[in-house]
């Protein structure tokens, strides 16, 4: 029989690891999203290794691809599996067409494929404005589909659905947080879905945008978007808040109670800040605003109305050059990394030894060459603003623009980015530098200050990949305390 003294040690250590870890498993369970409309996408395997070094234990993503979830196979990370919106209708219709989506889309890769899937996003803000409730009577028959299918598949347990929805589905009557319920005209059906989600144990998934705020209302009270207490607080009913984002997340919280779904689990799908495409998205702010995020939500301590950990989701890992920029420029510059994986700003996720995010390792680039304008054609050749329409219109000229990186160059240095972004989209092609002549392939790096002259990455092979050996991720729970110790 062991020596009782040993059963204490035992003991204590136990409770004492539970205890640790009941504080800490807020501070390193952060997620990503992880999008995809990229015209040169990084290998999955480059970014699941991005995924791991940098310790997020959770990821978004904005479809099923079959490349992507095989590469987070055997690797522990959560992940949250999408439905695009133009799947919705097919999905709403067919719970044939469901099942086959779940078989298809999750059994296989829980069952072969070793992928931890936790969620299934149906939809991506589907009720935004701008689509004219086009999704509106698709959403809920598809989400009901959906869970259908799950629970006969016997992944009920496993996997919760939930629909990722923007902000504006529930507003304030009176401005503060207390006065929050759902949108008028969306009112019932919201209620249908939120009263769907609590019976099936699934969260609600809601965006949050405080840039976006900013980028409407040039009245907005700048700090107010920010986590440093700088801004003057807002009070409601004698509590204040200090930033938008705890009034935001309180008005959803109101308006769920006002309804009846006070627990109801509430996820963050997005937050983010853009470095690029307005006066108000540059790296500066987006440092400040991620890593006054990650610290904000690191204690656990939740908002006044809902205390508790925050379950949330950066947006985003990577820029997508192949964003739609209708919202606005700064649309493909949400990225923590540029296109290729590089770092564009500090920023301490509290997981990495050197105190900053790492970047991607193992990117083949393409030849260090450049598309610009001939030194020689006179800036009033009227081949000059077709040509750069053509480029802007098929590459990215998002840069260029008042308060972006590129703001400062002079009419021979914007030219030369638009040719120079068409003829690295199209892979240093040589016809992609012709230009009616205009165009010319220069060795030396035309970047001025902040405005960078990219080099494409080569485009990705699917299937050939190198697979990059890394020990096994341990669990949100497990690694949180080991943090912790370490650092006691
Ligand atoms: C699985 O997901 C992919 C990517 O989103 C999609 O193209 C495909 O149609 C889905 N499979 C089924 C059977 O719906
Ligand atoms: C929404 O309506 C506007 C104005 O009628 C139209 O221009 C736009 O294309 C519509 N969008 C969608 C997604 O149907
Ligand atoms: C390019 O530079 C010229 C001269 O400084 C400026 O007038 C023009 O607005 C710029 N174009 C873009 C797209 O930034």
């Amino acid at each position: 029989m062991a020596d009782s003294r040993e059963n204490v040690g035992w003991f204590s250590l136990v409770f004492g690891m539970l205890w640790l870890s009941s504080m800490m498993i807020p501070v390193s369970c952060i997620g990503v999203n992880w999008g995809s409309q990229c015209s040169h996408p990084l290998s999955p395997n480059i970014v699941v290794r991005m995924l791991r070094e940098n310790g997020f234990q959770k990821v978004k993503l904005f479809d099923a691809d079959y490349a992507t979830l095989r590469a987070l196979g055997k690797t522990g990370i959560e992940v949250m599996v999408g439905i695009p919106n133009d799947m919705l209708l097919t999905l709403a219709n067919s719970p044939k067409a469901a099942e086959k989506w779940v078989s298809q889309n999750i059994s296989e890769h829980l069952s072969s494929n070793g992928v931890n899937i936790r969620y299934v996003a149906v939809g991506n803000e589907p009720f935004l404005e701008t689509y004219n409730g086009s999704f509106l009577r698709t959403t809920f028959p598809a989400l009901q589909n959906i869970q259908s299918a799950l629970m006969k598949a016997g992944h009920g347990n496993q996997v919760k659905v939930t629909v990722p929805l923007n902000a504006d589905v529930y507003a304030s009557s009176t401005g503060v947080p207390s006065g929050g319920d759902f949108r008028s005209d969306i009112h019932d059906y919201m209620i249908q879905i939120v009263k769907f989600l609590s019976v099936n144990g699934a969260p609600f998934t809601v965006n949050i945008y405080p840039f976006i705020s900013l980028y409407i209302d040039p009245n907005f009270p700048v700090e107010y978007a920010f986590f440093d207490g700088n801004a003057q607080a807002v009070s409601d009913g004698g509590t204040n808040y200090y930033n938008m984002f705890d009034a935001n997340y309180d008005t959803l919280v109101w308006a769920l109670q006002k309804n009846g779904f006070g627990n109801l689990p509430i996820i963050i799908g997005e937050i983010g800040w853009p470095t690029d495409g307005d006066i108000h998205a540059n790296p500066t702010y987006a440092q400040k605003f991620m890593q006054g995020f990650v610290s904000h939500i690191a204690n656990g301590k939740g908002t006044p109305m809902r205390p508790g950990p925050i379950d949330a989701y950066l947006f985003s890992l990577i820029d997508e050059d192949e964003k739609s920029i209708q919202p606005g420029n700064f649309e493909r510059h949400w990225g923590i990394f540029a296109f290729d994986g590089s770092s564009k700003y500090q920023l301490s996720l509290g997981m990495s030894t050197s105190g900053s995010v790492v970047p991607a390792r193992g990117v083949i680039y393409e030849e260090r060459q450049w598309c610009v304008l001939k030194p020689s054609v006179k800036l009033d050749d009227s081949r000059i603003a077709p040509s750069v329409s053509y480029a802007c219109a098929r590459a990215d000229c998002t840069s260029l623009g008042y308060g972006t990186s590129c703001s400062g160059m002079d009419a021979q240095g914007n030219i030369s980015y638009a040719f120079n972004s068409y003829y690295q989209k199209n892979d240093q092609d040589d016809e992609a530098c012709k230009f009616s002549g205009l165009g010319a392939i220069t060795k030396s790096d035309p970047s001025r200050g902040t405005c960078k002259f990219v080099i494409m990455i080569e485009p990705t092979l699917s299937g050939s990949e190198k697979t990059f050996p890394i020990p096994g991720l341990l669990s949100c729970f497990v690694s949180a305390t080991i943090l912790f110790l370490t650092i006691l």
